[in-house]
């Protein structure tokens, strides 16, 4: 049982996947500098690194907790949402009814457990200047929180929400907030504003793996993150609550509480993001910070983006993996999706397209767009089920065989995009590109008959096999 941030660091060095630098590092650059040398190096299973001599600070630093696609599958391989949700709502094909208890069950018993916040085992920090915040690269506006918990909740139905949002420290007690318009944060922060009313809000910084994990999945708005924490870990998470600040983790190696005033914006950025390219300074709600909590001997965890690929493309390729099911669960149109860690998860997606009916491939691209972040995709590439959709060299195939420009590719204008995506005329509102590279049939205008793909019979492949391993 990972019951804490100091827990999971035991686990990973247990895997051998934790490497400790004792050398003297700055938190400006040096950090980000060989994590993304070792995350480039080794891409899916990088380690994750421990700086235990941070200049300026007693407080040890530790990047990559995610590094690793192996310690995901052993974290969250046996846990499967789809399971739990497909047992509800097709209790046949998942199992039957025992099935559907068992999935129902799972959900009622991962309601979080809320106690009170002790400040036993914490010391009152002054500040942020307290904390080894990292300035990854040269022309970032500053020193930005990278994987802080963001709870806050809704004026509208109480409901909670936790995100992971990049923090931009202003000065020791005010920060920006980076929570991108459609996000469950920017949202909260919305009806706050809407009633003229402060939003107030808690941070935690460094807790067990499941909660940060859970944060960053992009689950639909209303899902308490820190009850699909619970399912995933197979125990209930516990969260303290301090006076009407949102509710935390109770193992929290860090706890920020403060507000955010309904009509105050401060220029965020630039900020060397996992695009690749600086972002573009825009207005962002600010956090006044009342309290700053850290534990005694507190390990401070960051994330470090930029050119993919680093940690981020681990986590979601790996979170794509886990989420899909759902997406066929949603549209039986579509056999798999696939996002390119280089497509930055918000900008090129490729679907394999069960096709039965004219148009089916238009109808999966169109569902694809409606479903929560993957809204944000800016180009879709539909394909029949014999491409493998994860070989770029296939998908270039189809593409090239399968798609007459005119007819197969449609731009949608005046849609919502990524914030990040600096393309756009206006942040966060672009267009789309959907690209129909399936077999084309008479029910779809074409007038001829589309050729067959070449293949030789079995029997002959399979001599002509036995002769090459010979020759080999
Ligand atoms: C390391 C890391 C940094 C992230 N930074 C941001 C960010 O600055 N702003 C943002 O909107 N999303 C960011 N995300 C993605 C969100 O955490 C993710 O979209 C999550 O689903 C948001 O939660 P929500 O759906 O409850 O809003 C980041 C994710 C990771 C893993």
């Amino acid at each position: 049982m990972i019951k804490d941030l100091r827990a999971y660091l035991d686990y990973l060095r247990s895997k051998s996947r934790l490497a400790v630098v004792k050398d003297e590092v700055g938190t400006e650059l040096e950090i980000t500098a060989l994590t993304d040398t070792a995350n480039r190096a080794r891409k899916y299973d990088s380690k994750t690194l421990m700086f235990s001599n941070v200049q300026g600070y007693d407080m040890p630093v530790v990047t990559s907790l995610f590094g690793s696609s192996n310690t995901l599958s052993e974290l969250l391989g046996s846990f499967s949402i789809s399971d739990t949700v497909m047992s509800i709502l097709h209790p046949q094909q998942a199992g039957g009814a025992g099935s559907m208890l068992k999935g129902a069950k799972a959900f009622i018993d991962s309601k979080p457990k809320v106690e009170s916040f002790s400040a036993n085992g914490y010391r009152k920090l002054g500040g942020l200047d307290e904390l080894p915040v990292l300035k990854s690269w040269p022309n970032d506006a500053g020193k930005f929180i990278t994987l802080p918990i963001v709870v806050t909740n809704s004026y509208d139905d109480g409901s909670l929400n936790a995100g992971v949002y990049r923090m931009q420290v202003f000065d020791d007690v005010t920060t920006g907030m980076h929570w991108q318009a459609q996000k469950g944060g920017a949202l909260h922060a919305y009806e706050a504003a809407k009633r003229g009313k402060a939003l107030k809000v808690s941070v935690a910084i460094g807790t067990d793996p499941f909660n940060i994990l859970s944060a960053a999945t992009p689950l639909p708005q209303g899902i308490n993150e820190f009850a699909f924490a619970g399912m995933a870990r197979g125990s209930r998470t516990t969260l303290v609550k301090d006076g009407d600040y949102p509710p935390v983790p109770a193992n929290s190696e860090i706890i920020i509480n403060g507000y955010v005033e309904p009509d105050e914006r401060r220029m965020e950025g630039p900020f060397g993001d996992h695009t690749g390219y600086y972002s573009i300074p825009e207005p962002a709600n600010v956090l006044h910070i009342d309290k700053i909590y850290a534990k005694k001997d507190a390990v401070y965890p960051a994330s470090v983006v930029g050119f993919p690929w680093n940690e981020d493309a681990v986590i979601g390729l790996f979170m794509m993996q886990y989420l899909k099911p759902m997406i066929s669960l949603v549209n039986d149109s579509i056999i798999d999706i696939y996002l390119p860690p280089e497509g930055l998860f918000t900008d090129v997606c490729f679907i394999k397209v069960k096709k039965r009916f004219p148009g089916e491939a238009k109808k999966a691209m169109f569902s694809v767009l409606g479903l929560g972040q993957l809204s944000f995709i800016k180009m879709i590439v539909a394909m029949d089920d014999d491409i493998d959709i994860t070989d770029l060299g296939r998908v270039l195939w189809a593409m090239a065989t399968r798609v007459e420009p005119e007819r197969d590719v449609q731009i949608i204008k005046g849609t919502p995009t990524d914030t990040l995506d600096h393309t756009a005329n206006t942040v966060a509102y672009g267009s789309k590109m959907l690209i129909d590279a399936t077999k084309k049939s008479r029910g779809e205008g074409y007038g001829r008959d589309w050729p067959d793909t070449i293949s030789l019979p079995k029997g002959v492949m399979d001599d002509a096999v036995k002769r090459w391993q010979k020759l080999k």
